[in-house]
């Protein structure tokens, strides 16, 4: 089994270069399935969630391949009806963009169950919803979703706020008959991402980024060249990678703007941060103080910097606390942090922590993608040395963590 194994104390200093957002990556690269035609993706992060995305465009007859390091070329004319195989579909969450996109090219889509991390249930009722809306007779079970219809433009409400939602319904809808209007919509970068997308390809989408969005139905869309927005939760974790190993990061590539809940956490926490127009600079060079986070939709503290935020409340002073508000069970890592010496109480959707003056090394597993990148923190903050265990979720949604991380001083090696 591959590991990571870091020697931890040692304060990074450098520049890193931000990758393509990959819960944008996965909805762009299905986008392409709504119409046949030519499209070329820049900024695509290489990573094992978007090598399944591609897996599955092949397997529904789609040409994908790499033109460069960051750059995809895909073809969707010869695309056809079929099943993609359910095995691929349940490796990654991302898969049940292929449900709105098949549905609004074919007038049907059968497609198994999505992956992604365990935090809990994570239903797709809404999804589901929109699809019902839009006109479409769902049937949902064990093996999955078949859905069937014509579409037609509709007003859809969100009971609620859910990205996977907004972006499923964008994709069904942006060839449907007439006019629709999602409210409750989720504002998110990717959501807008996904639109700006979808219009370059001919959709006529507007509102995204607020939480009323109207998408006005086209016959269809053609190919396009797009470049994806950087990952505002790739940037995150060198930001507190700094404030966490007291080091100074210049975060390269970023829309500062994504990153404001980030950023003013930091900065309540103790950590200076400058924001430049592509670009963040965070040092640690105080000793950081605890807060109180809450996790919520864009633009409020994204859940998936939650369990980072856990590694810096672990080392600083005073007692914080988390309240996880999006999904039932995000604590898993708690375990893990604990095992190197961190004092987390986990109750139901909340954990309060109190600092210690510093982590040790443990064994540790990444539990899944963002507990992986807050392990990899800790293990850099921590004394000693740090093994973590289960990296493939971390290379399931991480551009080159190891080299990345190297480049700003971290002794972290990949074994087996
Ligand atoms: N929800 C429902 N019904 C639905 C859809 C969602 O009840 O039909 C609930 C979920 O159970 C959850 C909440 O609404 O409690 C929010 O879910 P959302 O649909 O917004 O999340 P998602 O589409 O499943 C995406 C990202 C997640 C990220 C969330 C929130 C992808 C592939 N995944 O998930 O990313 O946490 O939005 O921002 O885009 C990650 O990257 O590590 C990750 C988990």
């Amino acid at each position: 089994m591959s590991k990571y194994i870091v020697t931890g104390g040692t304060p990074l200093n450098g520049r890193v270069k931000i990758s393509g957002m990959k819960n944008a990556a996965g909805a762009v690269i299905f986008g392409c399935l709504v119409s046949g035609g030519e499209y070329t993706i820049d900024n695509v992060p290489d990573i094992g969630d978007v090598s399944v995305a591609i897996e599955l465009l092949r397997s529904v007859g789609a040409v994908a391949e790499w033109i460069a390091p960051d750059k995809l070329r895909i073809n969707t004319e010869n695309v056809t009806d079929v099943r993609p195989p359910d095995e691929l579909v349940g490796k990654i969450r991302s898969s049940y963009y292929m449900a709105g996109a098949m549905l609004a090219r074919f007038g049907h889509v059968g497609i198994g169950m999505p992956g992604g991390c365990d935090f809990g249930s994570r239903p797709i009722d809404q999804h589901i919803k929109a699809f019902e809306q839009l006109g479409a007779v769902v049937t949902f079970g064990e093996n999955g979703l078949a859905a069937d219809g014509r579409l037609t433009g509709t007003e859809i409400y969100f009971d609620c706020v859910t990205v996977g939602g907004t972006m499923n319904a964008m994709l069904a809808a942006c060839t449907a008959d007439g006019m629709t209007v999602i409210a409750n919509a989720a504002r998110e970068p990717h959501v807008v991402d996904l639109a700006n997308f979808l219009n370059t390809c001919g959709a006529r989408i507007s509102g995204a980024g607020t939480n009323v969005i109207k998408i006005r139905g086209v016959p269809s869309l053609h190919g396009a060249e797009y470049r994806i927005l950087p990952d505002m939760i790739e940037a995150g974790m060198y930001m507190v990678a700094a404030a966490a190993t007291g080091g100074c990061i210049c975060v390269e590539s970023v829309i500062p703007k994504h990153l404001e809940a980030v950023t003013a956490k930091l900065t309540e926490m103790g950590a200076t941060v400058d924001e430049l127009d592509d670009a963040i600079i965070v040092s640690g060079d105080k000793q950081l103080k605890a807060t109180k986070i809450k996790t919520q939709p864009y633009p409020g503290f994204p859940t998936d910097m939650q369990p980072l935020i856990a590694v810096l409340m672990s080392i600083s002073r005073g007692t914080g606390t988390i309240q996880e508000t999006i999904y039932d069970n995000r604590f898993r890592y708690s375990e893990e942090l604990r095992r190197m010496g961190a004092n987390v109480r986990v109750n139901g959707k909340s954990a309060e922590i109190t600092g210690v003056p510093s982590l040790h090394g443990a064994s540790v597993r990444a539990v899944d993608l963002r507990a992986g990148a807050a392990m990899i923190v800790a293990a850099l903050s921590a004394e000693g040395q740090t093994e973590i265990d289960d990296i493939y979720h971390i290379e399931r949604g991480y551009v080159m963590p190891v080299e990345k991380f190297t480049s700003l001083g971290a002794d972290i090696r990949r074994i087996g």
